[in-house]
């Protein structure tokens, strides 16, 4: 692994992987909205930045060119199909036998083998319908993103976060095929070490074409 790309550099996650990126000696080119090019300001000079909407097939193409590997972080933001256009376009682009990694919560199942707290249910129920309503995001969107990852014969792997907390690192997370595993029974990860997992699974032959659910090594 030499090069590699993170579309949405910019955000809490995106920050966290570059430097881990950068940390494994990799050569990285970061892809965020122009808006937020001056939150990447402190890596100036150090990764190269491509401005644009990470729904632009044409932007992740001229980011992804010659990259081993691909960091996507997928949100749902708006109703206009944001998260699958993103993943759309890393699928579409990226050069043949790349690794994929996308990030994504708990809420999205590859089987429907999950088992879910009611919490997490009622939390999904109410926060998906008031987000449709005030068109502020679409839960469904990032579903969609992640089926046509899963339907695909590239070398993915889609990384299911639990809920995040700030804080130093405790380590690469623990990792399951299901929520509902006892091992995943903190539901909490340090965002720095989500961040982590996702960078280290570039290298993981053992993640390809899984969608490991994941929480943090101490806080089980
Ligand atoms: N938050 C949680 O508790 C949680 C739990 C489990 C899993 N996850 C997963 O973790 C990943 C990132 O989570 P995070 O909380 O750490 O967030 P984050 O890293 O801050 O990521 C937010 C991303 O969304 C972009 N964004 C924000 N508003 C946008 C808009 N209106 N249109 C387009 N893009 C917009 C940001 O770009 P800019 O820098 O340009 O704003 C940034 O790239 C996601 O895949 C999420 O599903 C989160």
């Amino acid at each position: 692994m030499n090069k590699v790309c993170i579309v949405g550099a910019s955000g809490k996650l995106g920050q966290y992987m570059v430097q881990h990126a950068l940390d494994r000696g990799y050569e990285v080119v970061g892809v965020c909205r122009p808006q937020s090019v001056g939150k990447l300001g402190a890596l100036k000079g150090r990764i190269t930045i491509v401005p644009g909407a990470t729904n632009d097939p044409e932007v992740i193409k001229q980011a992804v060119a010659g990259c081993d590997g691909v960091l996507t972080v997928l949100v749902p933001w708006g109703v206009k199909q944001f998260a699958t256009g993103t993943a759309q376009a890393v699928l579409d682009h990226a050069k043949p036998g790349a690794r994929l990694v996308f990030s994504c919560g708990w809420h999205i199942s590859r089987d429907g083998q999950d088992v879910y707290s009611w919490k997490l249910k009622t939390f999904v129920k109410v926060f998906g319908w008031l987000a449709r309503l005030t068109r502020f995001a679409d839960l469904d969107d990032q579903v969609e993103a992640c089926r046509r990852v899963f339907e695909s014969d590239t070398r993915w792997t889609v990384v299911r976060g639990s809920d995040l907390e700030e804080g130093d690192s405790q380590g690469l997370p623990v990792w399951s095929r299901h929520v509902g595993d006892p091992i995943l029974a903190s539901n909490l990860t340090r965002r720095v070490d989500f961040a982590r997992f996702m960078v280290a699974a570039l290298e993981d032959e053992a993640l390809v074409q899984e969608a490991p659910a994941i929480a943090g090594c101490q806080t089980v």
